[in-house]
């Protein structure tokens, strides 16, 4: 019967964020615990602490009645905990079965590249998970790098499963899928602690839910509790979602696809599709199928080899992707730690960071660093973004306020169009209706917004029109309330 308690545990981040204040839990053998908590409430600190990423400053662990000291990750996969992170940790350049058997089994001199991938996929199968064996990391979507992740930690055997927000990238389908696999687990004994900002997931799923609050450890709810009362619990207060005001657009497309073809895996392939001023269009679909394809032609970083790409009139396939941010196009990346922010720069200078020339902070080459400071501490506050001050490294925000700054300096721009790419993964239910509201927003000013997510939720409450993404190809624009022919055309089974 293996047990993992946690006990008075403490981490403070100087100068003043205690992440952690004498938090004690357990988790037993065969069951879900869901841990809830606001953007920065500690949860991924907790856990990177019982996975032994971080040491506490106080407290201890206790795993199957025995006192441990977990000096790295390793030590934790030895005590039998092991934690799929928020971010991925995944080496790019490796194949899929590389990643998952390295460090952990000792190979010959040779080893049989073939025979790995092929037992990496077997044991991928029997969990439930489908991944490729020798495909790269690099060439994956981020839904598929996640099963990677989470088949690698049960490959090395962890009896605790520690999953940080493992649906924030997942679609519906794969979402079942994962649930799946984690009722099995706890229905063969083992443990998963699951993060989430999903509360119906969260009640879906769960045993137990414990919620954090500040550091602390606020409250613990059965699963049946209703969902108001855990977003409560989690901000203190009551949340409300804004509701989205569907109004007519104009017929005029700002934005738009005819025919166009990229390179990828899947690329584009005769992708036509427009976005009028005062629309939202949502482009669902299985991650994977040609939404980082599209999110890089409309910015401009992956080239068209055919088609053709209109913005407000004027052609744009040859432009630059300063010229075609400079129109007015700006973009919620889905890769944010890649393509949307400095991680080792301030908070201040991430917010300012395409518009050092256009707002004027740049005055005769030099940067106007006050004015650059003070539009920073304007959108600290319009965005509710949790810091310590707007000089913090940004690598050391949580998750979802560094999603935060993103988001804040590409919709703080006035811009006339949106590319916006998963913009809520990872985000609290506060925080995710925030970026809705500044979404809709933006539409009813008129402006246009690409709303590309793998969340079918967000796309049905906030999209005037869908398009599905499917291997490459669009379809003919669906009304967001047809869910049922949406989830046909993921699925690829639809005329
Ligand atoms: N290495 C670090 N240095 C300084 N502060 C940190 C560091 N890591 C985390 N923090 C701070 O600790 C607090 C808790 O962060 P944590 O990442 O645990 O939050 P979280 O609950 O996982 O939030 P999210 O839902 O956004 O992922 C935040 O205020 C964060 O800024
Ligand atoms: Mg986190």
């Amino acid at each position: 019967m293996q047990e993992l308690q946690l006990i008075h545990i403490d981490k403070f981040f100087p100068p003043n964020t205690h992440a952690c204040a004498d938090v004690s839990l357990t988790v037993r053998a065969g069951e879900v615990v869901a841990l809830l908590g606001e953007n920065g409430a500690g949860k991924t600190t907790l856990m990177r602490i019982a996975s032994g990423v971080t040491r506490p400053d106080g407290g201890s662990i206790v795993k199957d009645g025995e006192r441990v000291v977990l000096g790295s990750p390793r030590d934790a996969i030895r005590r039998g905990i092991g934690m799929v992170h928020q971010h991925f940790m995944l080496i790019p350049r490796l194949s899929v079965a590389e990643n998952v058997v390295l460090g952990f089994e000792e190979g010959g001199a040779v080893l049989d590249r073939r025979a790995m991938a092929r037992r990496v996929e077997a044991f991928a199968a029997e969990v439930g998970l489908a991944v490729a064996g020798d495909r790269r990391v690099e060439d994956l979507a981020v839904g598929e790098q996640q099963r990677v992740e989470i088949v690698r930690a049960l490959y090395r055997g962890v009896e605790v499963l520690i999953l940080d927000e493992p649906t924030a990238v997942l679609t519906p389908a794969e979402t079942e899928g994962l649930f799946r696999v984690v009722r099995e687990m706890a229905a063969g004994g083992k443990s998963v602690v699951f993060i989430s900002h999903k509360l119906h997931e969260v009640s879906e799923v769960a045993d137990r839910v414990l919620i954090l609050r500040n550091g602390r450890l606020v409250a613990e709810r059965p699963p049946s509790a209703p969902l108001g009362e855990l977003a409560a619990l989690m901000v203190g207060e009551p949340v409300e979602a804004p509701s989205p005001s569907r109004r007519p657009a104009s017929s005029e497309p700002v934005l738009s696809l005819g025919g166009a073809r990229s390179r990828g895996e899947p690329g584009l392939r005769d992708v036509s599709l427009s976005v009028l001023s005062g629309e939202i269009v949502g482009i669902a679909g299985v991650d994977g199928n040609g939404q980082v394809a599209l999110e890089e032609a409309l910015v401009g970083t992956r080239s068209l080899e055919g088609g053709t790409f209109t913005l407000a009139g004027e052609r744009l396939e040859r432009a630059s992707p300063a010229a075609i941010r400079r129109r007015g196009l700006v973009r919620i990346p889905s890769e944010r730690h890649h393509d949307g922010m400095v991680a080792q720069a301030s908070v201040w200078e991430n917010l300012v960071l395409f518009d050092l020339a256009e707002l004027g902070f740049a005055r005769h080459g030099l940067l106007d660093v006050r004015a650059a400071r003070r539009r920073a501490e304007q959108l600290v506050k319009n965005y509710d973004i949790r810091c310590g001050s707007i000089d913090q490294k940004l690598a050391e925000l949580s998750g979802g306020n560094q999603q935060k700054v993103i988001v804040a300096r590409e919709l703080g721009a006035g811009p006339r169009v949106v590319v916006a790419a998963q913009p809520t993964r990872g985000l609290d239910v506060g925080a995710t209706a925030s970026v809705h509201k500044a979404l809709i927003e933006l539409r009813e000013r008129g402006g246009a917004v690409l709303l590309i997510s793998a969340d079918l939720d967000e796309i049905c409450q906030l999209a005037d029109r869908v398009y599905v993404l499917y291997e490459g190809r669009v379809s003919q624009p669906v009304a967001p309330d047809d869910r049922e022919q949406i989830g046909r055309l993921m699925a690829g089974v639809a005329a």
